[in-house]
């Protein structure tokens, strides 16, 4: 259940500072944190938006360490971009700080004597890579070697990206030290451990039953299947130099990790915001009972947001914990990953250069196609057709027809409401008065993309009016526009049919001015001034008389412009000519046929058709489904790395293919007990094989 509240502090997951922010990252944390902070403060709620850049961690120092400068001038160049780039995007943060600053280290430092006085943490040796040519100890990234599961000689110490799989780095075949390529040896090292499976009961009573009902699927069912698979301790603390040191005089060498300290990032920068100005205070926005406190983030934040931070600030004893974690899935870009090493991304602060003044498109094609519920993705075509059909042909259109209107037969002032009304007129003021609490339903429950379909529905409402009651042909009959003016000066006129239907089309501009705010905060501002509006509140939106009689608008101007097929082309043609992305890998080639096989060698593959029963993501990784399938002959699991093209719930129920007398081999600790058939294509994407018809489970394919 939410729970009742006073104020909201709204966080969005710190950047690393090693690089710019892309359309992905907008889609999925900032622009909907960012309409959710304009749409609380049009309530004229109490809430604070905090930013910020997470400025430790292992890629910058080896950012550092490949360009021969400091972290400190990595994080440095790569902060000022970010805020900069946010800034011009209109994203509204109440303060965007940095974890390197003093305030920073001091508050995660103090926070972690608190624990340590508690006696939270668990003390640990544990063998650690180690190069012995440097004297350093190896954090998982500086380890590179062979992926034990899928023969990849570039796998890193914590993770194989071609097969997706976590990894130790002692997991390694054939390791090496990033530093100097030497092997690297082991070495007995000391850290600190936060005890999650202690906290296991407090976790299952906090979030799966207390927020079974509101929070979303994909991020209750991400926590239960860590829940379920059993929390281990987690380490704490790092040999490193570059992060927070741990503040205990036996950990020389030693910093936080960065998992430890970034969420810390949210408070220490919640303290700069307070600092800045006399008379702030940071405490009530994380300590008080009436404060509500929500993490935007992608979904691989999800554990650190949803379970350790939690325990972190449950351990502490005088925190909140959050009330809610509305994480989105991922955005794809024209139907591939968003890859920062292969460039193949929309970075916003290019975008900003290409596309000047155009922020609102950007954010709504993003806001429309967020990817709340599964993957989805951005294409230029789109980007140009939602612009194009939607932002010019039905918003913008309503507001200049209504405005050029205005002037043309009112010199630009409001005319009077008659009190004779039609029906369409009455049902037009009634639909109108219903947009504000629409939007609000599904603001609340974070269902961005159909409250911006509301906000659309509204413009076309306005549309619908328009056309329905003809007011240019009105005007005709009514011998408008009069050479004599017929706007006396003040305070009213007299009334008029045309009058009518432009007062209430220029309520519904109105409204739309303040309703469009948290998604295009641009725009709604040009409408305020083109319509000399002071600042409306969200609940004074959808109202009849938000402008009065005799209000003098301002010279109507377009707020959007045609974008022409030149344009989108050109940024097609530059992502495929991005330099990381090779011309084989646009290209696919059909794999070459391969030799041939007697008919005993294919008789011996058991294929069978079955049906799958249930499907759930292996936690830590991010490829695998633990499928239970009925082949007919039994019930039995099979472990697949297709969650990347299915989500689970797509699975269930479905008939395919299997082999099932593959050699049963354990993956990810799971008794794996055949194969699914999938059909690869040259992109490597793949696809079920399902039968065409419906036989039964058990069928022999051949
Ligand atoms: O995934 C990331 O980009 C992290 N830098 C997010 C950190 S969120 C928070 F904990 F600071
Ligand atoms: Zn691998």
């Amino acid at each position: 259940m939410t729970k009742q509240h006073k104020r909201t502090t709204i966080t969005s997951a710190l950047p690393y500072a090693n690089g710019p922010i892309h359309i992905g990252h907008l889609a999925g944390v900032y622009l909907p944190a960012d309409i959710f902070a304009r749409y609380l403060r049009l309530k004229r709620e109490e809430v604070i938006y905090i930013g910020g850049s997470d400025e430790h961690g292992v890629p910058i120092t080896i950012k550092a360490r490949q360009e021969g400068i400091s972290p400190q001038e990595v994080v440095d160049r790569y902060h000022a971009m970010i805020e900069q780039s946010f800034r011009e995007f209109g994203i509204s943060f109440d303060i965007y700080s940095r974890t390197s600053l003093p305030v920073h280290h001091q508050t995660a430092s103090e926070f972690f004597s608190k624990l340590y006085e508690k006696q939270i943490f668990t003390e640990g040796t544990s063998l650690q890579l180690y190069d012995e040519a440097t004297g350093e100890f190896l954090a998982d990234r500086y380890v590179t070697g062979t992926c034990p599961h899928c023969g990849n000689e570039k796998a890193y110490g914590d993770q194989c990206e071609s097969c997706g799989t976590s990894l130790a780095a002692t997991d390694l075949i054939n390791p090496r030290s990033v530093l100097s390529g030497n092997p690297p040896v082991m070495k007995e090292t000391t850290h600190w451990y936060l005890p999650l499976d202690r906290y296991t009961p407090w976790l299952k009573e906090w979030i799966l039953e207390s927020h079974k009902d509101d929070w979303k699927t994909n991020v209750y069912g991400q926590c239960k299947s860590w829940i379920d698979l059993g929390l281990q301790p987690r380490a704490v603390t790092r040999d490193l130099d570059w992060g927070v040191k741990v503040p205990l005089e036996k950990a020389a060498g030693k910093v936080l990790y960065v998992w430890f300290d970034a969420p810390i990032g949210y408070i220490s920068a919640t303290k700069d915001w307070a600092a800045r100005e006399a008379g702030r205070d940071w405490e009530k926005w994380w300590k008080s009972e009436d404060t509500r406190l929500l993490h935007f983030i992608g979904k691989d934040n999800i554990v650190f947001h949803c379970i350790i931070f939690p325990v972190m600030l449950h351990a502490e004893g005088s925190f909140l914990v959050p009330d809610n974690v509305p994480a989105n899935e991922f955005l794809n870009l024209e139907g591939d990953k968003i890859s920062t090493s292969r460039n193949w991304a929309v970075w916003l602060h290019e975008y900003l250069t290409d596309f000047p003044g155009k922020q609102d498109v950007l954010r709504y094609v993003l806001c429309a196609n967020a990817p709340e519920t599964k993957d989805n993705d951005f294409t230029w075509k789109d980007f140009q057709a939602r612009n194009n059909n939607e932002l010019l042909a039905i918003f913008g259109n309503f507001i200049n027809r209504t405005l050029v209107l205005t002037d043309k037969y009112f010199r630009g002032k409001v005319p009077p409401l008659d009190t004779a009304l039609t029906s369409s007129d009455i049902e037009t003021l009634n639909e109108l008065s219903l947009f504000p609490g629409k939007i609000s339903s599904s603001l609340d429950l974070f269902r961005f993309r159909e409250a911006l379909n509301e906000l659309m529905n509204l413009a076309r409402l306005g549309n619908k009016y328009l056309t329905e009651n003809e007011p240019w042909k009105v005007a005709k009959e009514e011998g408008l526009p009069r050479d004599v003016s017929p706007v006396a000066d003040e305070p009213s006129f007299t009334p008029t049919r045309t009058g009518n239907i432009l007062h209430i089309a220029l309520q519904i501009c109105a409204s739309l001015s303040v309703l469009s705010e948290p998604f295009l905060p641009f725009t709604a501002e040009k409408i305020r001034r083109m319509m000399k509006l002071g600042p409306l509140a969200w609940d004074q939106a959808g109202k009849r008389d938000l402008l009065s009689a005799g209000h003098q608008l301002d010279q109507p101007a377009y707020l959007f412009e045609k974008i022409e097929d030149a344009l989108v082309e050109a940024q097609v043609e530059k992502l495929r000519r991005a330099p990381e992305k090779t011309a084989e890998e646009d290209t696919p080639a059909v794999l070459p046929a391969k030799g041939s096989i007697t008919y005993d060698d294919f008789s011996r593959m058991d294929i069978r058709t079955g049906t799958i029963l249930a499907a759930e993501r292996v936690p830590k990784t991010k490829k695998l489904l633990r499928l239970t399938i009925s082949t007919g002959v039994d019930t039995r699991t099979i472990v697949s790395g297709i969650a990347e093209y299915y989500e689970p719930e797509q699975l269930i129920g479905r008939k395919a293919c299997f082999l099932i007398n593959l050699e049963a081999r354990e993956i990810k600790g799971i008794p794996s007990n055949g194969m699914i058939l999938m059909a690869e294509d040259p992109d490597g994407k793949l696809s079920l094989v399902s039968p065409a018809g419906d036989p039964a489970d058990g069928s022999t394919v051949k």
